[in-house]
């Protein structure tokens, strides 16, 4: 149990933990190539280190040193392993596709959220090429065999870069070409990674193209992750003045800044500059009036992760909000749909869930109370939030979650 107090004023200047999906690949990618890496500002989460774990049970060795990780790939991977993924979906949705690709033998179980979640979006478009994946009953526990691949043209039917990445890993030893399509476009940090370490990976709009190809290891730079900032960003917005260094601003990935626009936060990117093939930028936010919005199914993908925030701050705005497209949402860590109106409705706002999203009737001023975490590190964190810019405070029940994408998060929140 974690008690919040209210806030008179937030200010401050951070430095943020690196981006966990950029992390995951860097230590994935490198753990398949030739060579040796050095990443640095790597995310050490409960997540990454899932992968971590995953990619040492597979023959990869991984050095750790604070937020510096030294990967040196295998070209003898083991195979008949079992692999632990924790609460990580894209350590399983990922390792899915590595383990297709390379011939490896693997059961992939995970924690009980993870083995709630579906799995069979991965394992369809990966039996296009060839590959046996079997779920059980569309979840974790996931047994990949070795299959001859063969490339093919895939399109998913949900914009998600954990399919989509788990589709190229296979493809990448695949004969032939293969083609994925999405009907949105997802994070393509998977895309841009592989082509810094050689690939023979190719873009045109929705479709990414892919060869076989050897990967040779590549060093990567991890920018502060903008999921995690988000909360930074939004506490300036609801409270003050808040100045998020060393941001990644990969376009995929930047939808609060859209939804920022549309809510009236004012916000600057200062110091704009390239950090390893991804912009980043030291992102200023002040307190802003925050006005109703309405966010569609097109917007949702490069903000997925963000909007149980966004709907907070529409509960502390003017007006009302609709969030529509967001389906998505319920097969995250927990049902965010109905975890987050929950969250909001336990902070005295009200937040009507509906089939793909919300309809959220801000109040300007919430009075704070007791919120669950329901075990997922994003409710736990946008209730933090939530609790500081209230009127009374309250406690945040299994906050420990926090630590999933965001080691330190109360601590540095408290500094
Ligand atoms: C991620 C993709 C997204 C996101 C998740 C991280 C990734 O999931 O929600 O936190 O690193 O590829 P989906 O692929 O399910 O949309």
């Amino acid at each position: 149990m974690k008690t919040i107090k209210p806030v008179e004023r937030f200010e401050g200047e951070f430095d943020l933990p690196g981006d966990k999906s950029i992390t995951h690949r860097a230590i994935m990618l490198n753990g398949g190539a030739e060579g040796e890496a050095v990443i640095t500002n790597a995310l050490m989460g409960g997540d990454c280190l899932s992968t971590c774990q995953c990619m040492r049970a597979l023959g990869a060795e991984i050095e750790i040193d604070g937020t510096t990780l030294r990967v040196r790939g295998t070209p003898h991977f083991r195979t008949g392993v079992n692999l632990n993924c924790g609460n990580s979906g894209t350590t399983m949705r990922l390792l899915i596709g590595f383990a297709a690709g390379k011939g490896i033998e693997a059961k992939l179980v995970g924690d009980e959220s993870l083995s709630s979640r579906p799995m069979e979006r991965v394992a369809l478009p990966l039996s296009h090429l060839g590959a046996d994946v079997r779920t059980s009953a569309g979840r974790a526990p996931v047994y990949v065999y070795p299959a001859p691949l063969h490339g093919a043209d895939v399109t998913l039917r949900v914009a998600s870069a954990q399919v989509k990445s788990a589709v190229l890993l296979a493809g990448l030893s695949a004969d032939g070409e293969t083609r994925v399509t999405e009907p949105q476009k997802s994070r393509d940090h998977t895309e841009r990674m592989l082509s810094a370490m050689g690939a023979d990976i190719s873009v045109d709009g929705l479709t990414v193209r892919v060869k076989k190809s050897r990967l040779k290891a590549a060093d990567v730079c991890v920018p502060a992750d903008i999921s995690s900032a988000a909360y930074f960003m939004a506490l300036g917005a609801l409270k003050g003045k808040t100045l998020s260094k060393n941001v990644g601003l990969n376009p995929t990935r930047t939808g609060i800044l859209r939804a920022f626009d549309k809510l009236g936060v004012k916000y600057t990117a200062l110091n704009r500059r390239l950090s390893g093939g991804e912009e980043t930028a030291d992102i200023l936010v002040e307190k802003s009036p925050l006005r109703g919005i309405a966010l569609t199914a097109e917007e949702i993908p490069a903000m997925i992760d963000e909007l149980p925030l966004i709907a907070l701050l529409c509960a502390f705005a003017d007006g009302e909000s609709r969030i529509s497209g967001a389906r998505e949402l319920r097969l995250k860590e927990s049902d965010r749909i109905r975890t987050t109106s929950e969250m909001i409705a336990a902070l005295g706002g009200i937040c009507i869930e509906t089939e793909d999203g919300f309809v959220i009737r801000g109040r300007k001023t919430l009075p704070g109370g007791n919120v669950e975490s329901y075990l997922d590190h994003r409710i736990a964190m946008t209730a933090a939030v939530g609790l500081m810019a209230s009127e009374r405070g309250g406690n945040i029940d299994k906050p420990e979650c926090c630590a999933i994408s965001f080691p330190g998060f109360f601590e540095l929140l408290e500094q």
